[in-house]
């Protein structure tokens, strides 16, 4: 997505400044607006934020405002363009900077998943057994309009046992995108082999590098995605963790590899992992395997507990971090001035199938 330079004024506004600016416009639009922040955005901008949430939270809290003619979305593209889908049309769903993609979204594009479903069905035949597709949250909404048209559903880190549990229910085999390692963890949850259940769709390789023989056996096809952020967690920092912080729990986000997840106390989405800091006793110690301005926030927000992030170099989401103040100071106070920018929108038809798959997420995941 393409995003213009900030004009120079914004650009070289200070924390305060932009923060002055930012609750000035906030109060001039009043309840015409409402910002949504995930949890992987910088303090800076959390702090303008009338609700946080995980990906699973947001794309519901989009509906809690229906009289907010703005919706300010600071998090990713593909959550503000599930906003839009699942908003009605008067509301105008903003994200700050254009450019703040997901990596992860971007490892599948609908003509690769096109591709792979062609030849999926070749090696299968017309009688052959029932593929359900699923895409995580995190893809572009034209994906999720491929999912929805064939039957599948969205799922996010919070719901995905319970998603993908239901479309095994409609069909023999999955096919979950862009994430490998969420769709591998979720197979596991489910009581599933990762050796002899399921094979890695790579989109640059004829059958995604399998053969047809494997594509008939698999229950699992999960597409050769990840999350860099995530990638970055290893067993090592568990064991390190370990060593240096007797009686540590450690709990990580679904997007690390399964042998990350499997030798972590505990894994969840983002909500959830607040949730059991939240809830642990004074005096806990917690390793945290996931982006660093949650686990910073986290560890401010409970000084009566020990937690940090289990990679010590680890780095915030780089395309999280581009929703910087300034930017959502020139947004609000072009709103102000009766200028909509960096509106997200959705193409209707794009929007009618995409909404069906979000829909049956909501509906069987509620
Ligand atoms: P959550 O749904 O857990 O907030 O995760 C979103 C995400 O992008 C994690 O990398
Ligand atoms: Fe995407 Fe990973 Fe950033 Fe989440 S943390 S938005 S999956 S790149």
């Amino acid at each position: 997505m393409y995003q213009a330079p900030l004009p120079k004024e914004y650009a070289d506004l200070s924390p305060e400044e932009a923060d002055a600016r930012i609750e000035a416009a906030k109060r001039t639009l009043g309840n015409r607006l409402v910002i949504l922040g995930h949890h992987y955005q910088r303090d800076g901008i959390i702090k303008h934020a009338d609700y946080r949430g995980d990906s699973y939270k947001l794309a519901k809290d989009a509906n809690l405002c229906p009289d907010a003619e703005f919706i300010v979305f600071c998090g990713v593209h593909f959550m503000a363009e599930s906003a839009d889908i699942l908003t009605p049309d008067h509301q105008h769903v903003i994200l700050p900077n254009m450019a703040a993609g997901c990596s992860m979204a971007d490892m599948a594009s609908l003509f690769q998943v096109r591709n792979c479903w062609k030849q999926i069905e070749e090696v299968l035949g017309a009688n052959g057994p029932r593929v359900v597709p699923v895409t995580y949250i995190n893809s572009a909404a034209n994906l999720k309009a491929f999912v929805g048209e064939r039957g599948g559903t969205v799922c996010t880190s919070t719901n995905a046992p319970t998603a993908v549990k239901w479309a095994l229910e409609q069909g023999e085999k999955v096919l979950f995108f862009p994430d490998q390692h969420l769709g591998r963890n979720t197979g596991v949850k489910l009581g599933y082999d990762p050796d002899k259940d399921m094979i890695v769709w790579d989109p640059f390789q004829p059958y995604g590098g399998n053969s047809p023989e494997r594509i008939r056996e698999a229950t699992f096809i999960l597409w050769k995605g990840h999350c860099s952020v995530h990638k970055r967690f290893t067993v090592e920092q568990i064991e390190e963790a370990r060593q240096t912080h007797p009686g540590v729990t450690v709990l990580v986000h679904p997007e690390c590899p399964l042998e990350v997840v499997e030798a972590a106390d505990l894994n969840g989405s983002t909500e959830y992992i607040i949730k059991q800091v939240e809830a642990s006793p004074p005096g806990s110690v917690w390793a945290i395997g996931t982006e660093i301005n949650l686990v910073s926030r986290l560890a401010n927000e409970n000084p009566d507990k020990t937690i940090f992030c289990l990679d010590p170099q680890v780095c915030p989401c780089s395309t999280m971090y581009r929703i910087h103040p300034s930017f959502l100071a020139w947004t609000l106070e072009n709103l102000v001035a009766g200028n909509v920018v960096n509106e997200v929108i959705v193409p209707p038809k794009v929007k009618y199938f995409a909404k069906m798959a979000l829909d049956r997420m909501l509906t069987v995941c509620a």
